[in-house]
């Protein structure tokens, strides 16, 4: 069952948590349906284990003949993976940064993606959808070259892609974040390595504060709401070291161990 983010009369963001059983290895990740008058898109589709479940669910809220757009904030596998599965099911288009426009092919079967891709230049834009507008911030480097935050002015809700992650189950990504101390061992280590540079963050933290947020939603993990847990948030990234912050010669050493054991099956 999907969480209802937002739903008005006309307008709706619906977040899906669990599609991925908890024994797969692959991590938890979120989808989002927004359906705006009739017309919808699907931010960060996900890889093929999502897939049959998001399409069925989708389908209990919306026709899939009026998906519009598929909007991948990178071109990452859990982001994107499922593409030729979309496209066959669906007219929708894929919107995403230019940067993957001739990689984001591979992901699908020969020549599929001709005239269905929407490629998105380094500044983003505003997207239409039904009667209102999806805003395609630029995030470049949290955590990919080319990509993409979504800012949705009706619900006012920003989609973060893999800034603002945790790492938790389906189930307690359903439970939104109001404080945000307690929630940080579940961030920290994944924010360490995988975003870019504290110039990045500190960037896009002064961006991203002009908005009227009323929530931050990652596509892994809990969302995060209330304006003091926001507040902290950007506080949080402005400060945080990561990513070439915390590399250097020690990191970059000729190996000397073998590798190669086989991982203990998980259970
Ligand atoms: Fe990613
Ligand atoms: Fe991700």
């Amino acid at each position: 069952m999907p969480a209802e983010l937002y739903r008005d009369d006309h307008h709706a963001c619906y977040m899906f948590s669990d599609l991925i059983d908890e024994g797969e290895d692959a991590v938890q990740a979120n989808q989002f349906l927004i359906i705006d008058h009739d017309r919808g898109a699907i931010i960060d589709p996900g890889g093929n284990i999502a897939f049959n479940e998001l399409f069925l669910g989708m389908t209990r809220h919306f026709s899939p003949q009026k998906l519009s757009y598929l909007v991948a904030s990178h071109a990452d596998p859990d982001i994107i993976a499922s593409l030729d599965r979309w496209l066959t099911s669906t007219s929708a288009q894929l919107v995403i940064s230019r940067v993957w426009e001739r990689f984001v092919p591979h992901f699908a079967k020969s020549g599929k993606t001709q005239e269905r891709m929407i490629p998105v230049s380094d500044a983003g834009g505003r997207l239409p959808l039904g009667e209102s507008e999806l805003w395609i911030l630029p995030a470049h480097f949290l955590h990919a070259e080319g990509n993409f935050h979504f800012y949705d002015p009706v619900s006012r809700i920003l989609f973060t892609g893999d800034l603002g992650v945790s790492m938790t189950t389906g189930a307690q990504a359903l439970r939104p974040v109001r404080e945000l101390q307690p929630h940080l061992p579940l961030m920290e280590g994944f924010h360490r390595r995988y975003m870019v540079s504290n110039k990045v963050l500190r960037l896009w933290a002064k961006m991203a504060r002009q908005l009227e947020i009323s929530m931050l939603v990652p596509q892994h993990g809990a969302p995060i709401t209330g304006a003091q847990a926001i507040a902290d948030f950007f506080d949080w990234v402005e400060s945080l070291q990561c990513g070439i912050d915390l590399f250097d010669q020690s990191n970059y050493q000729l190996p000397t161990a073998a590798i190669g054991a086989l991982r203990p099956a998980r259970r």
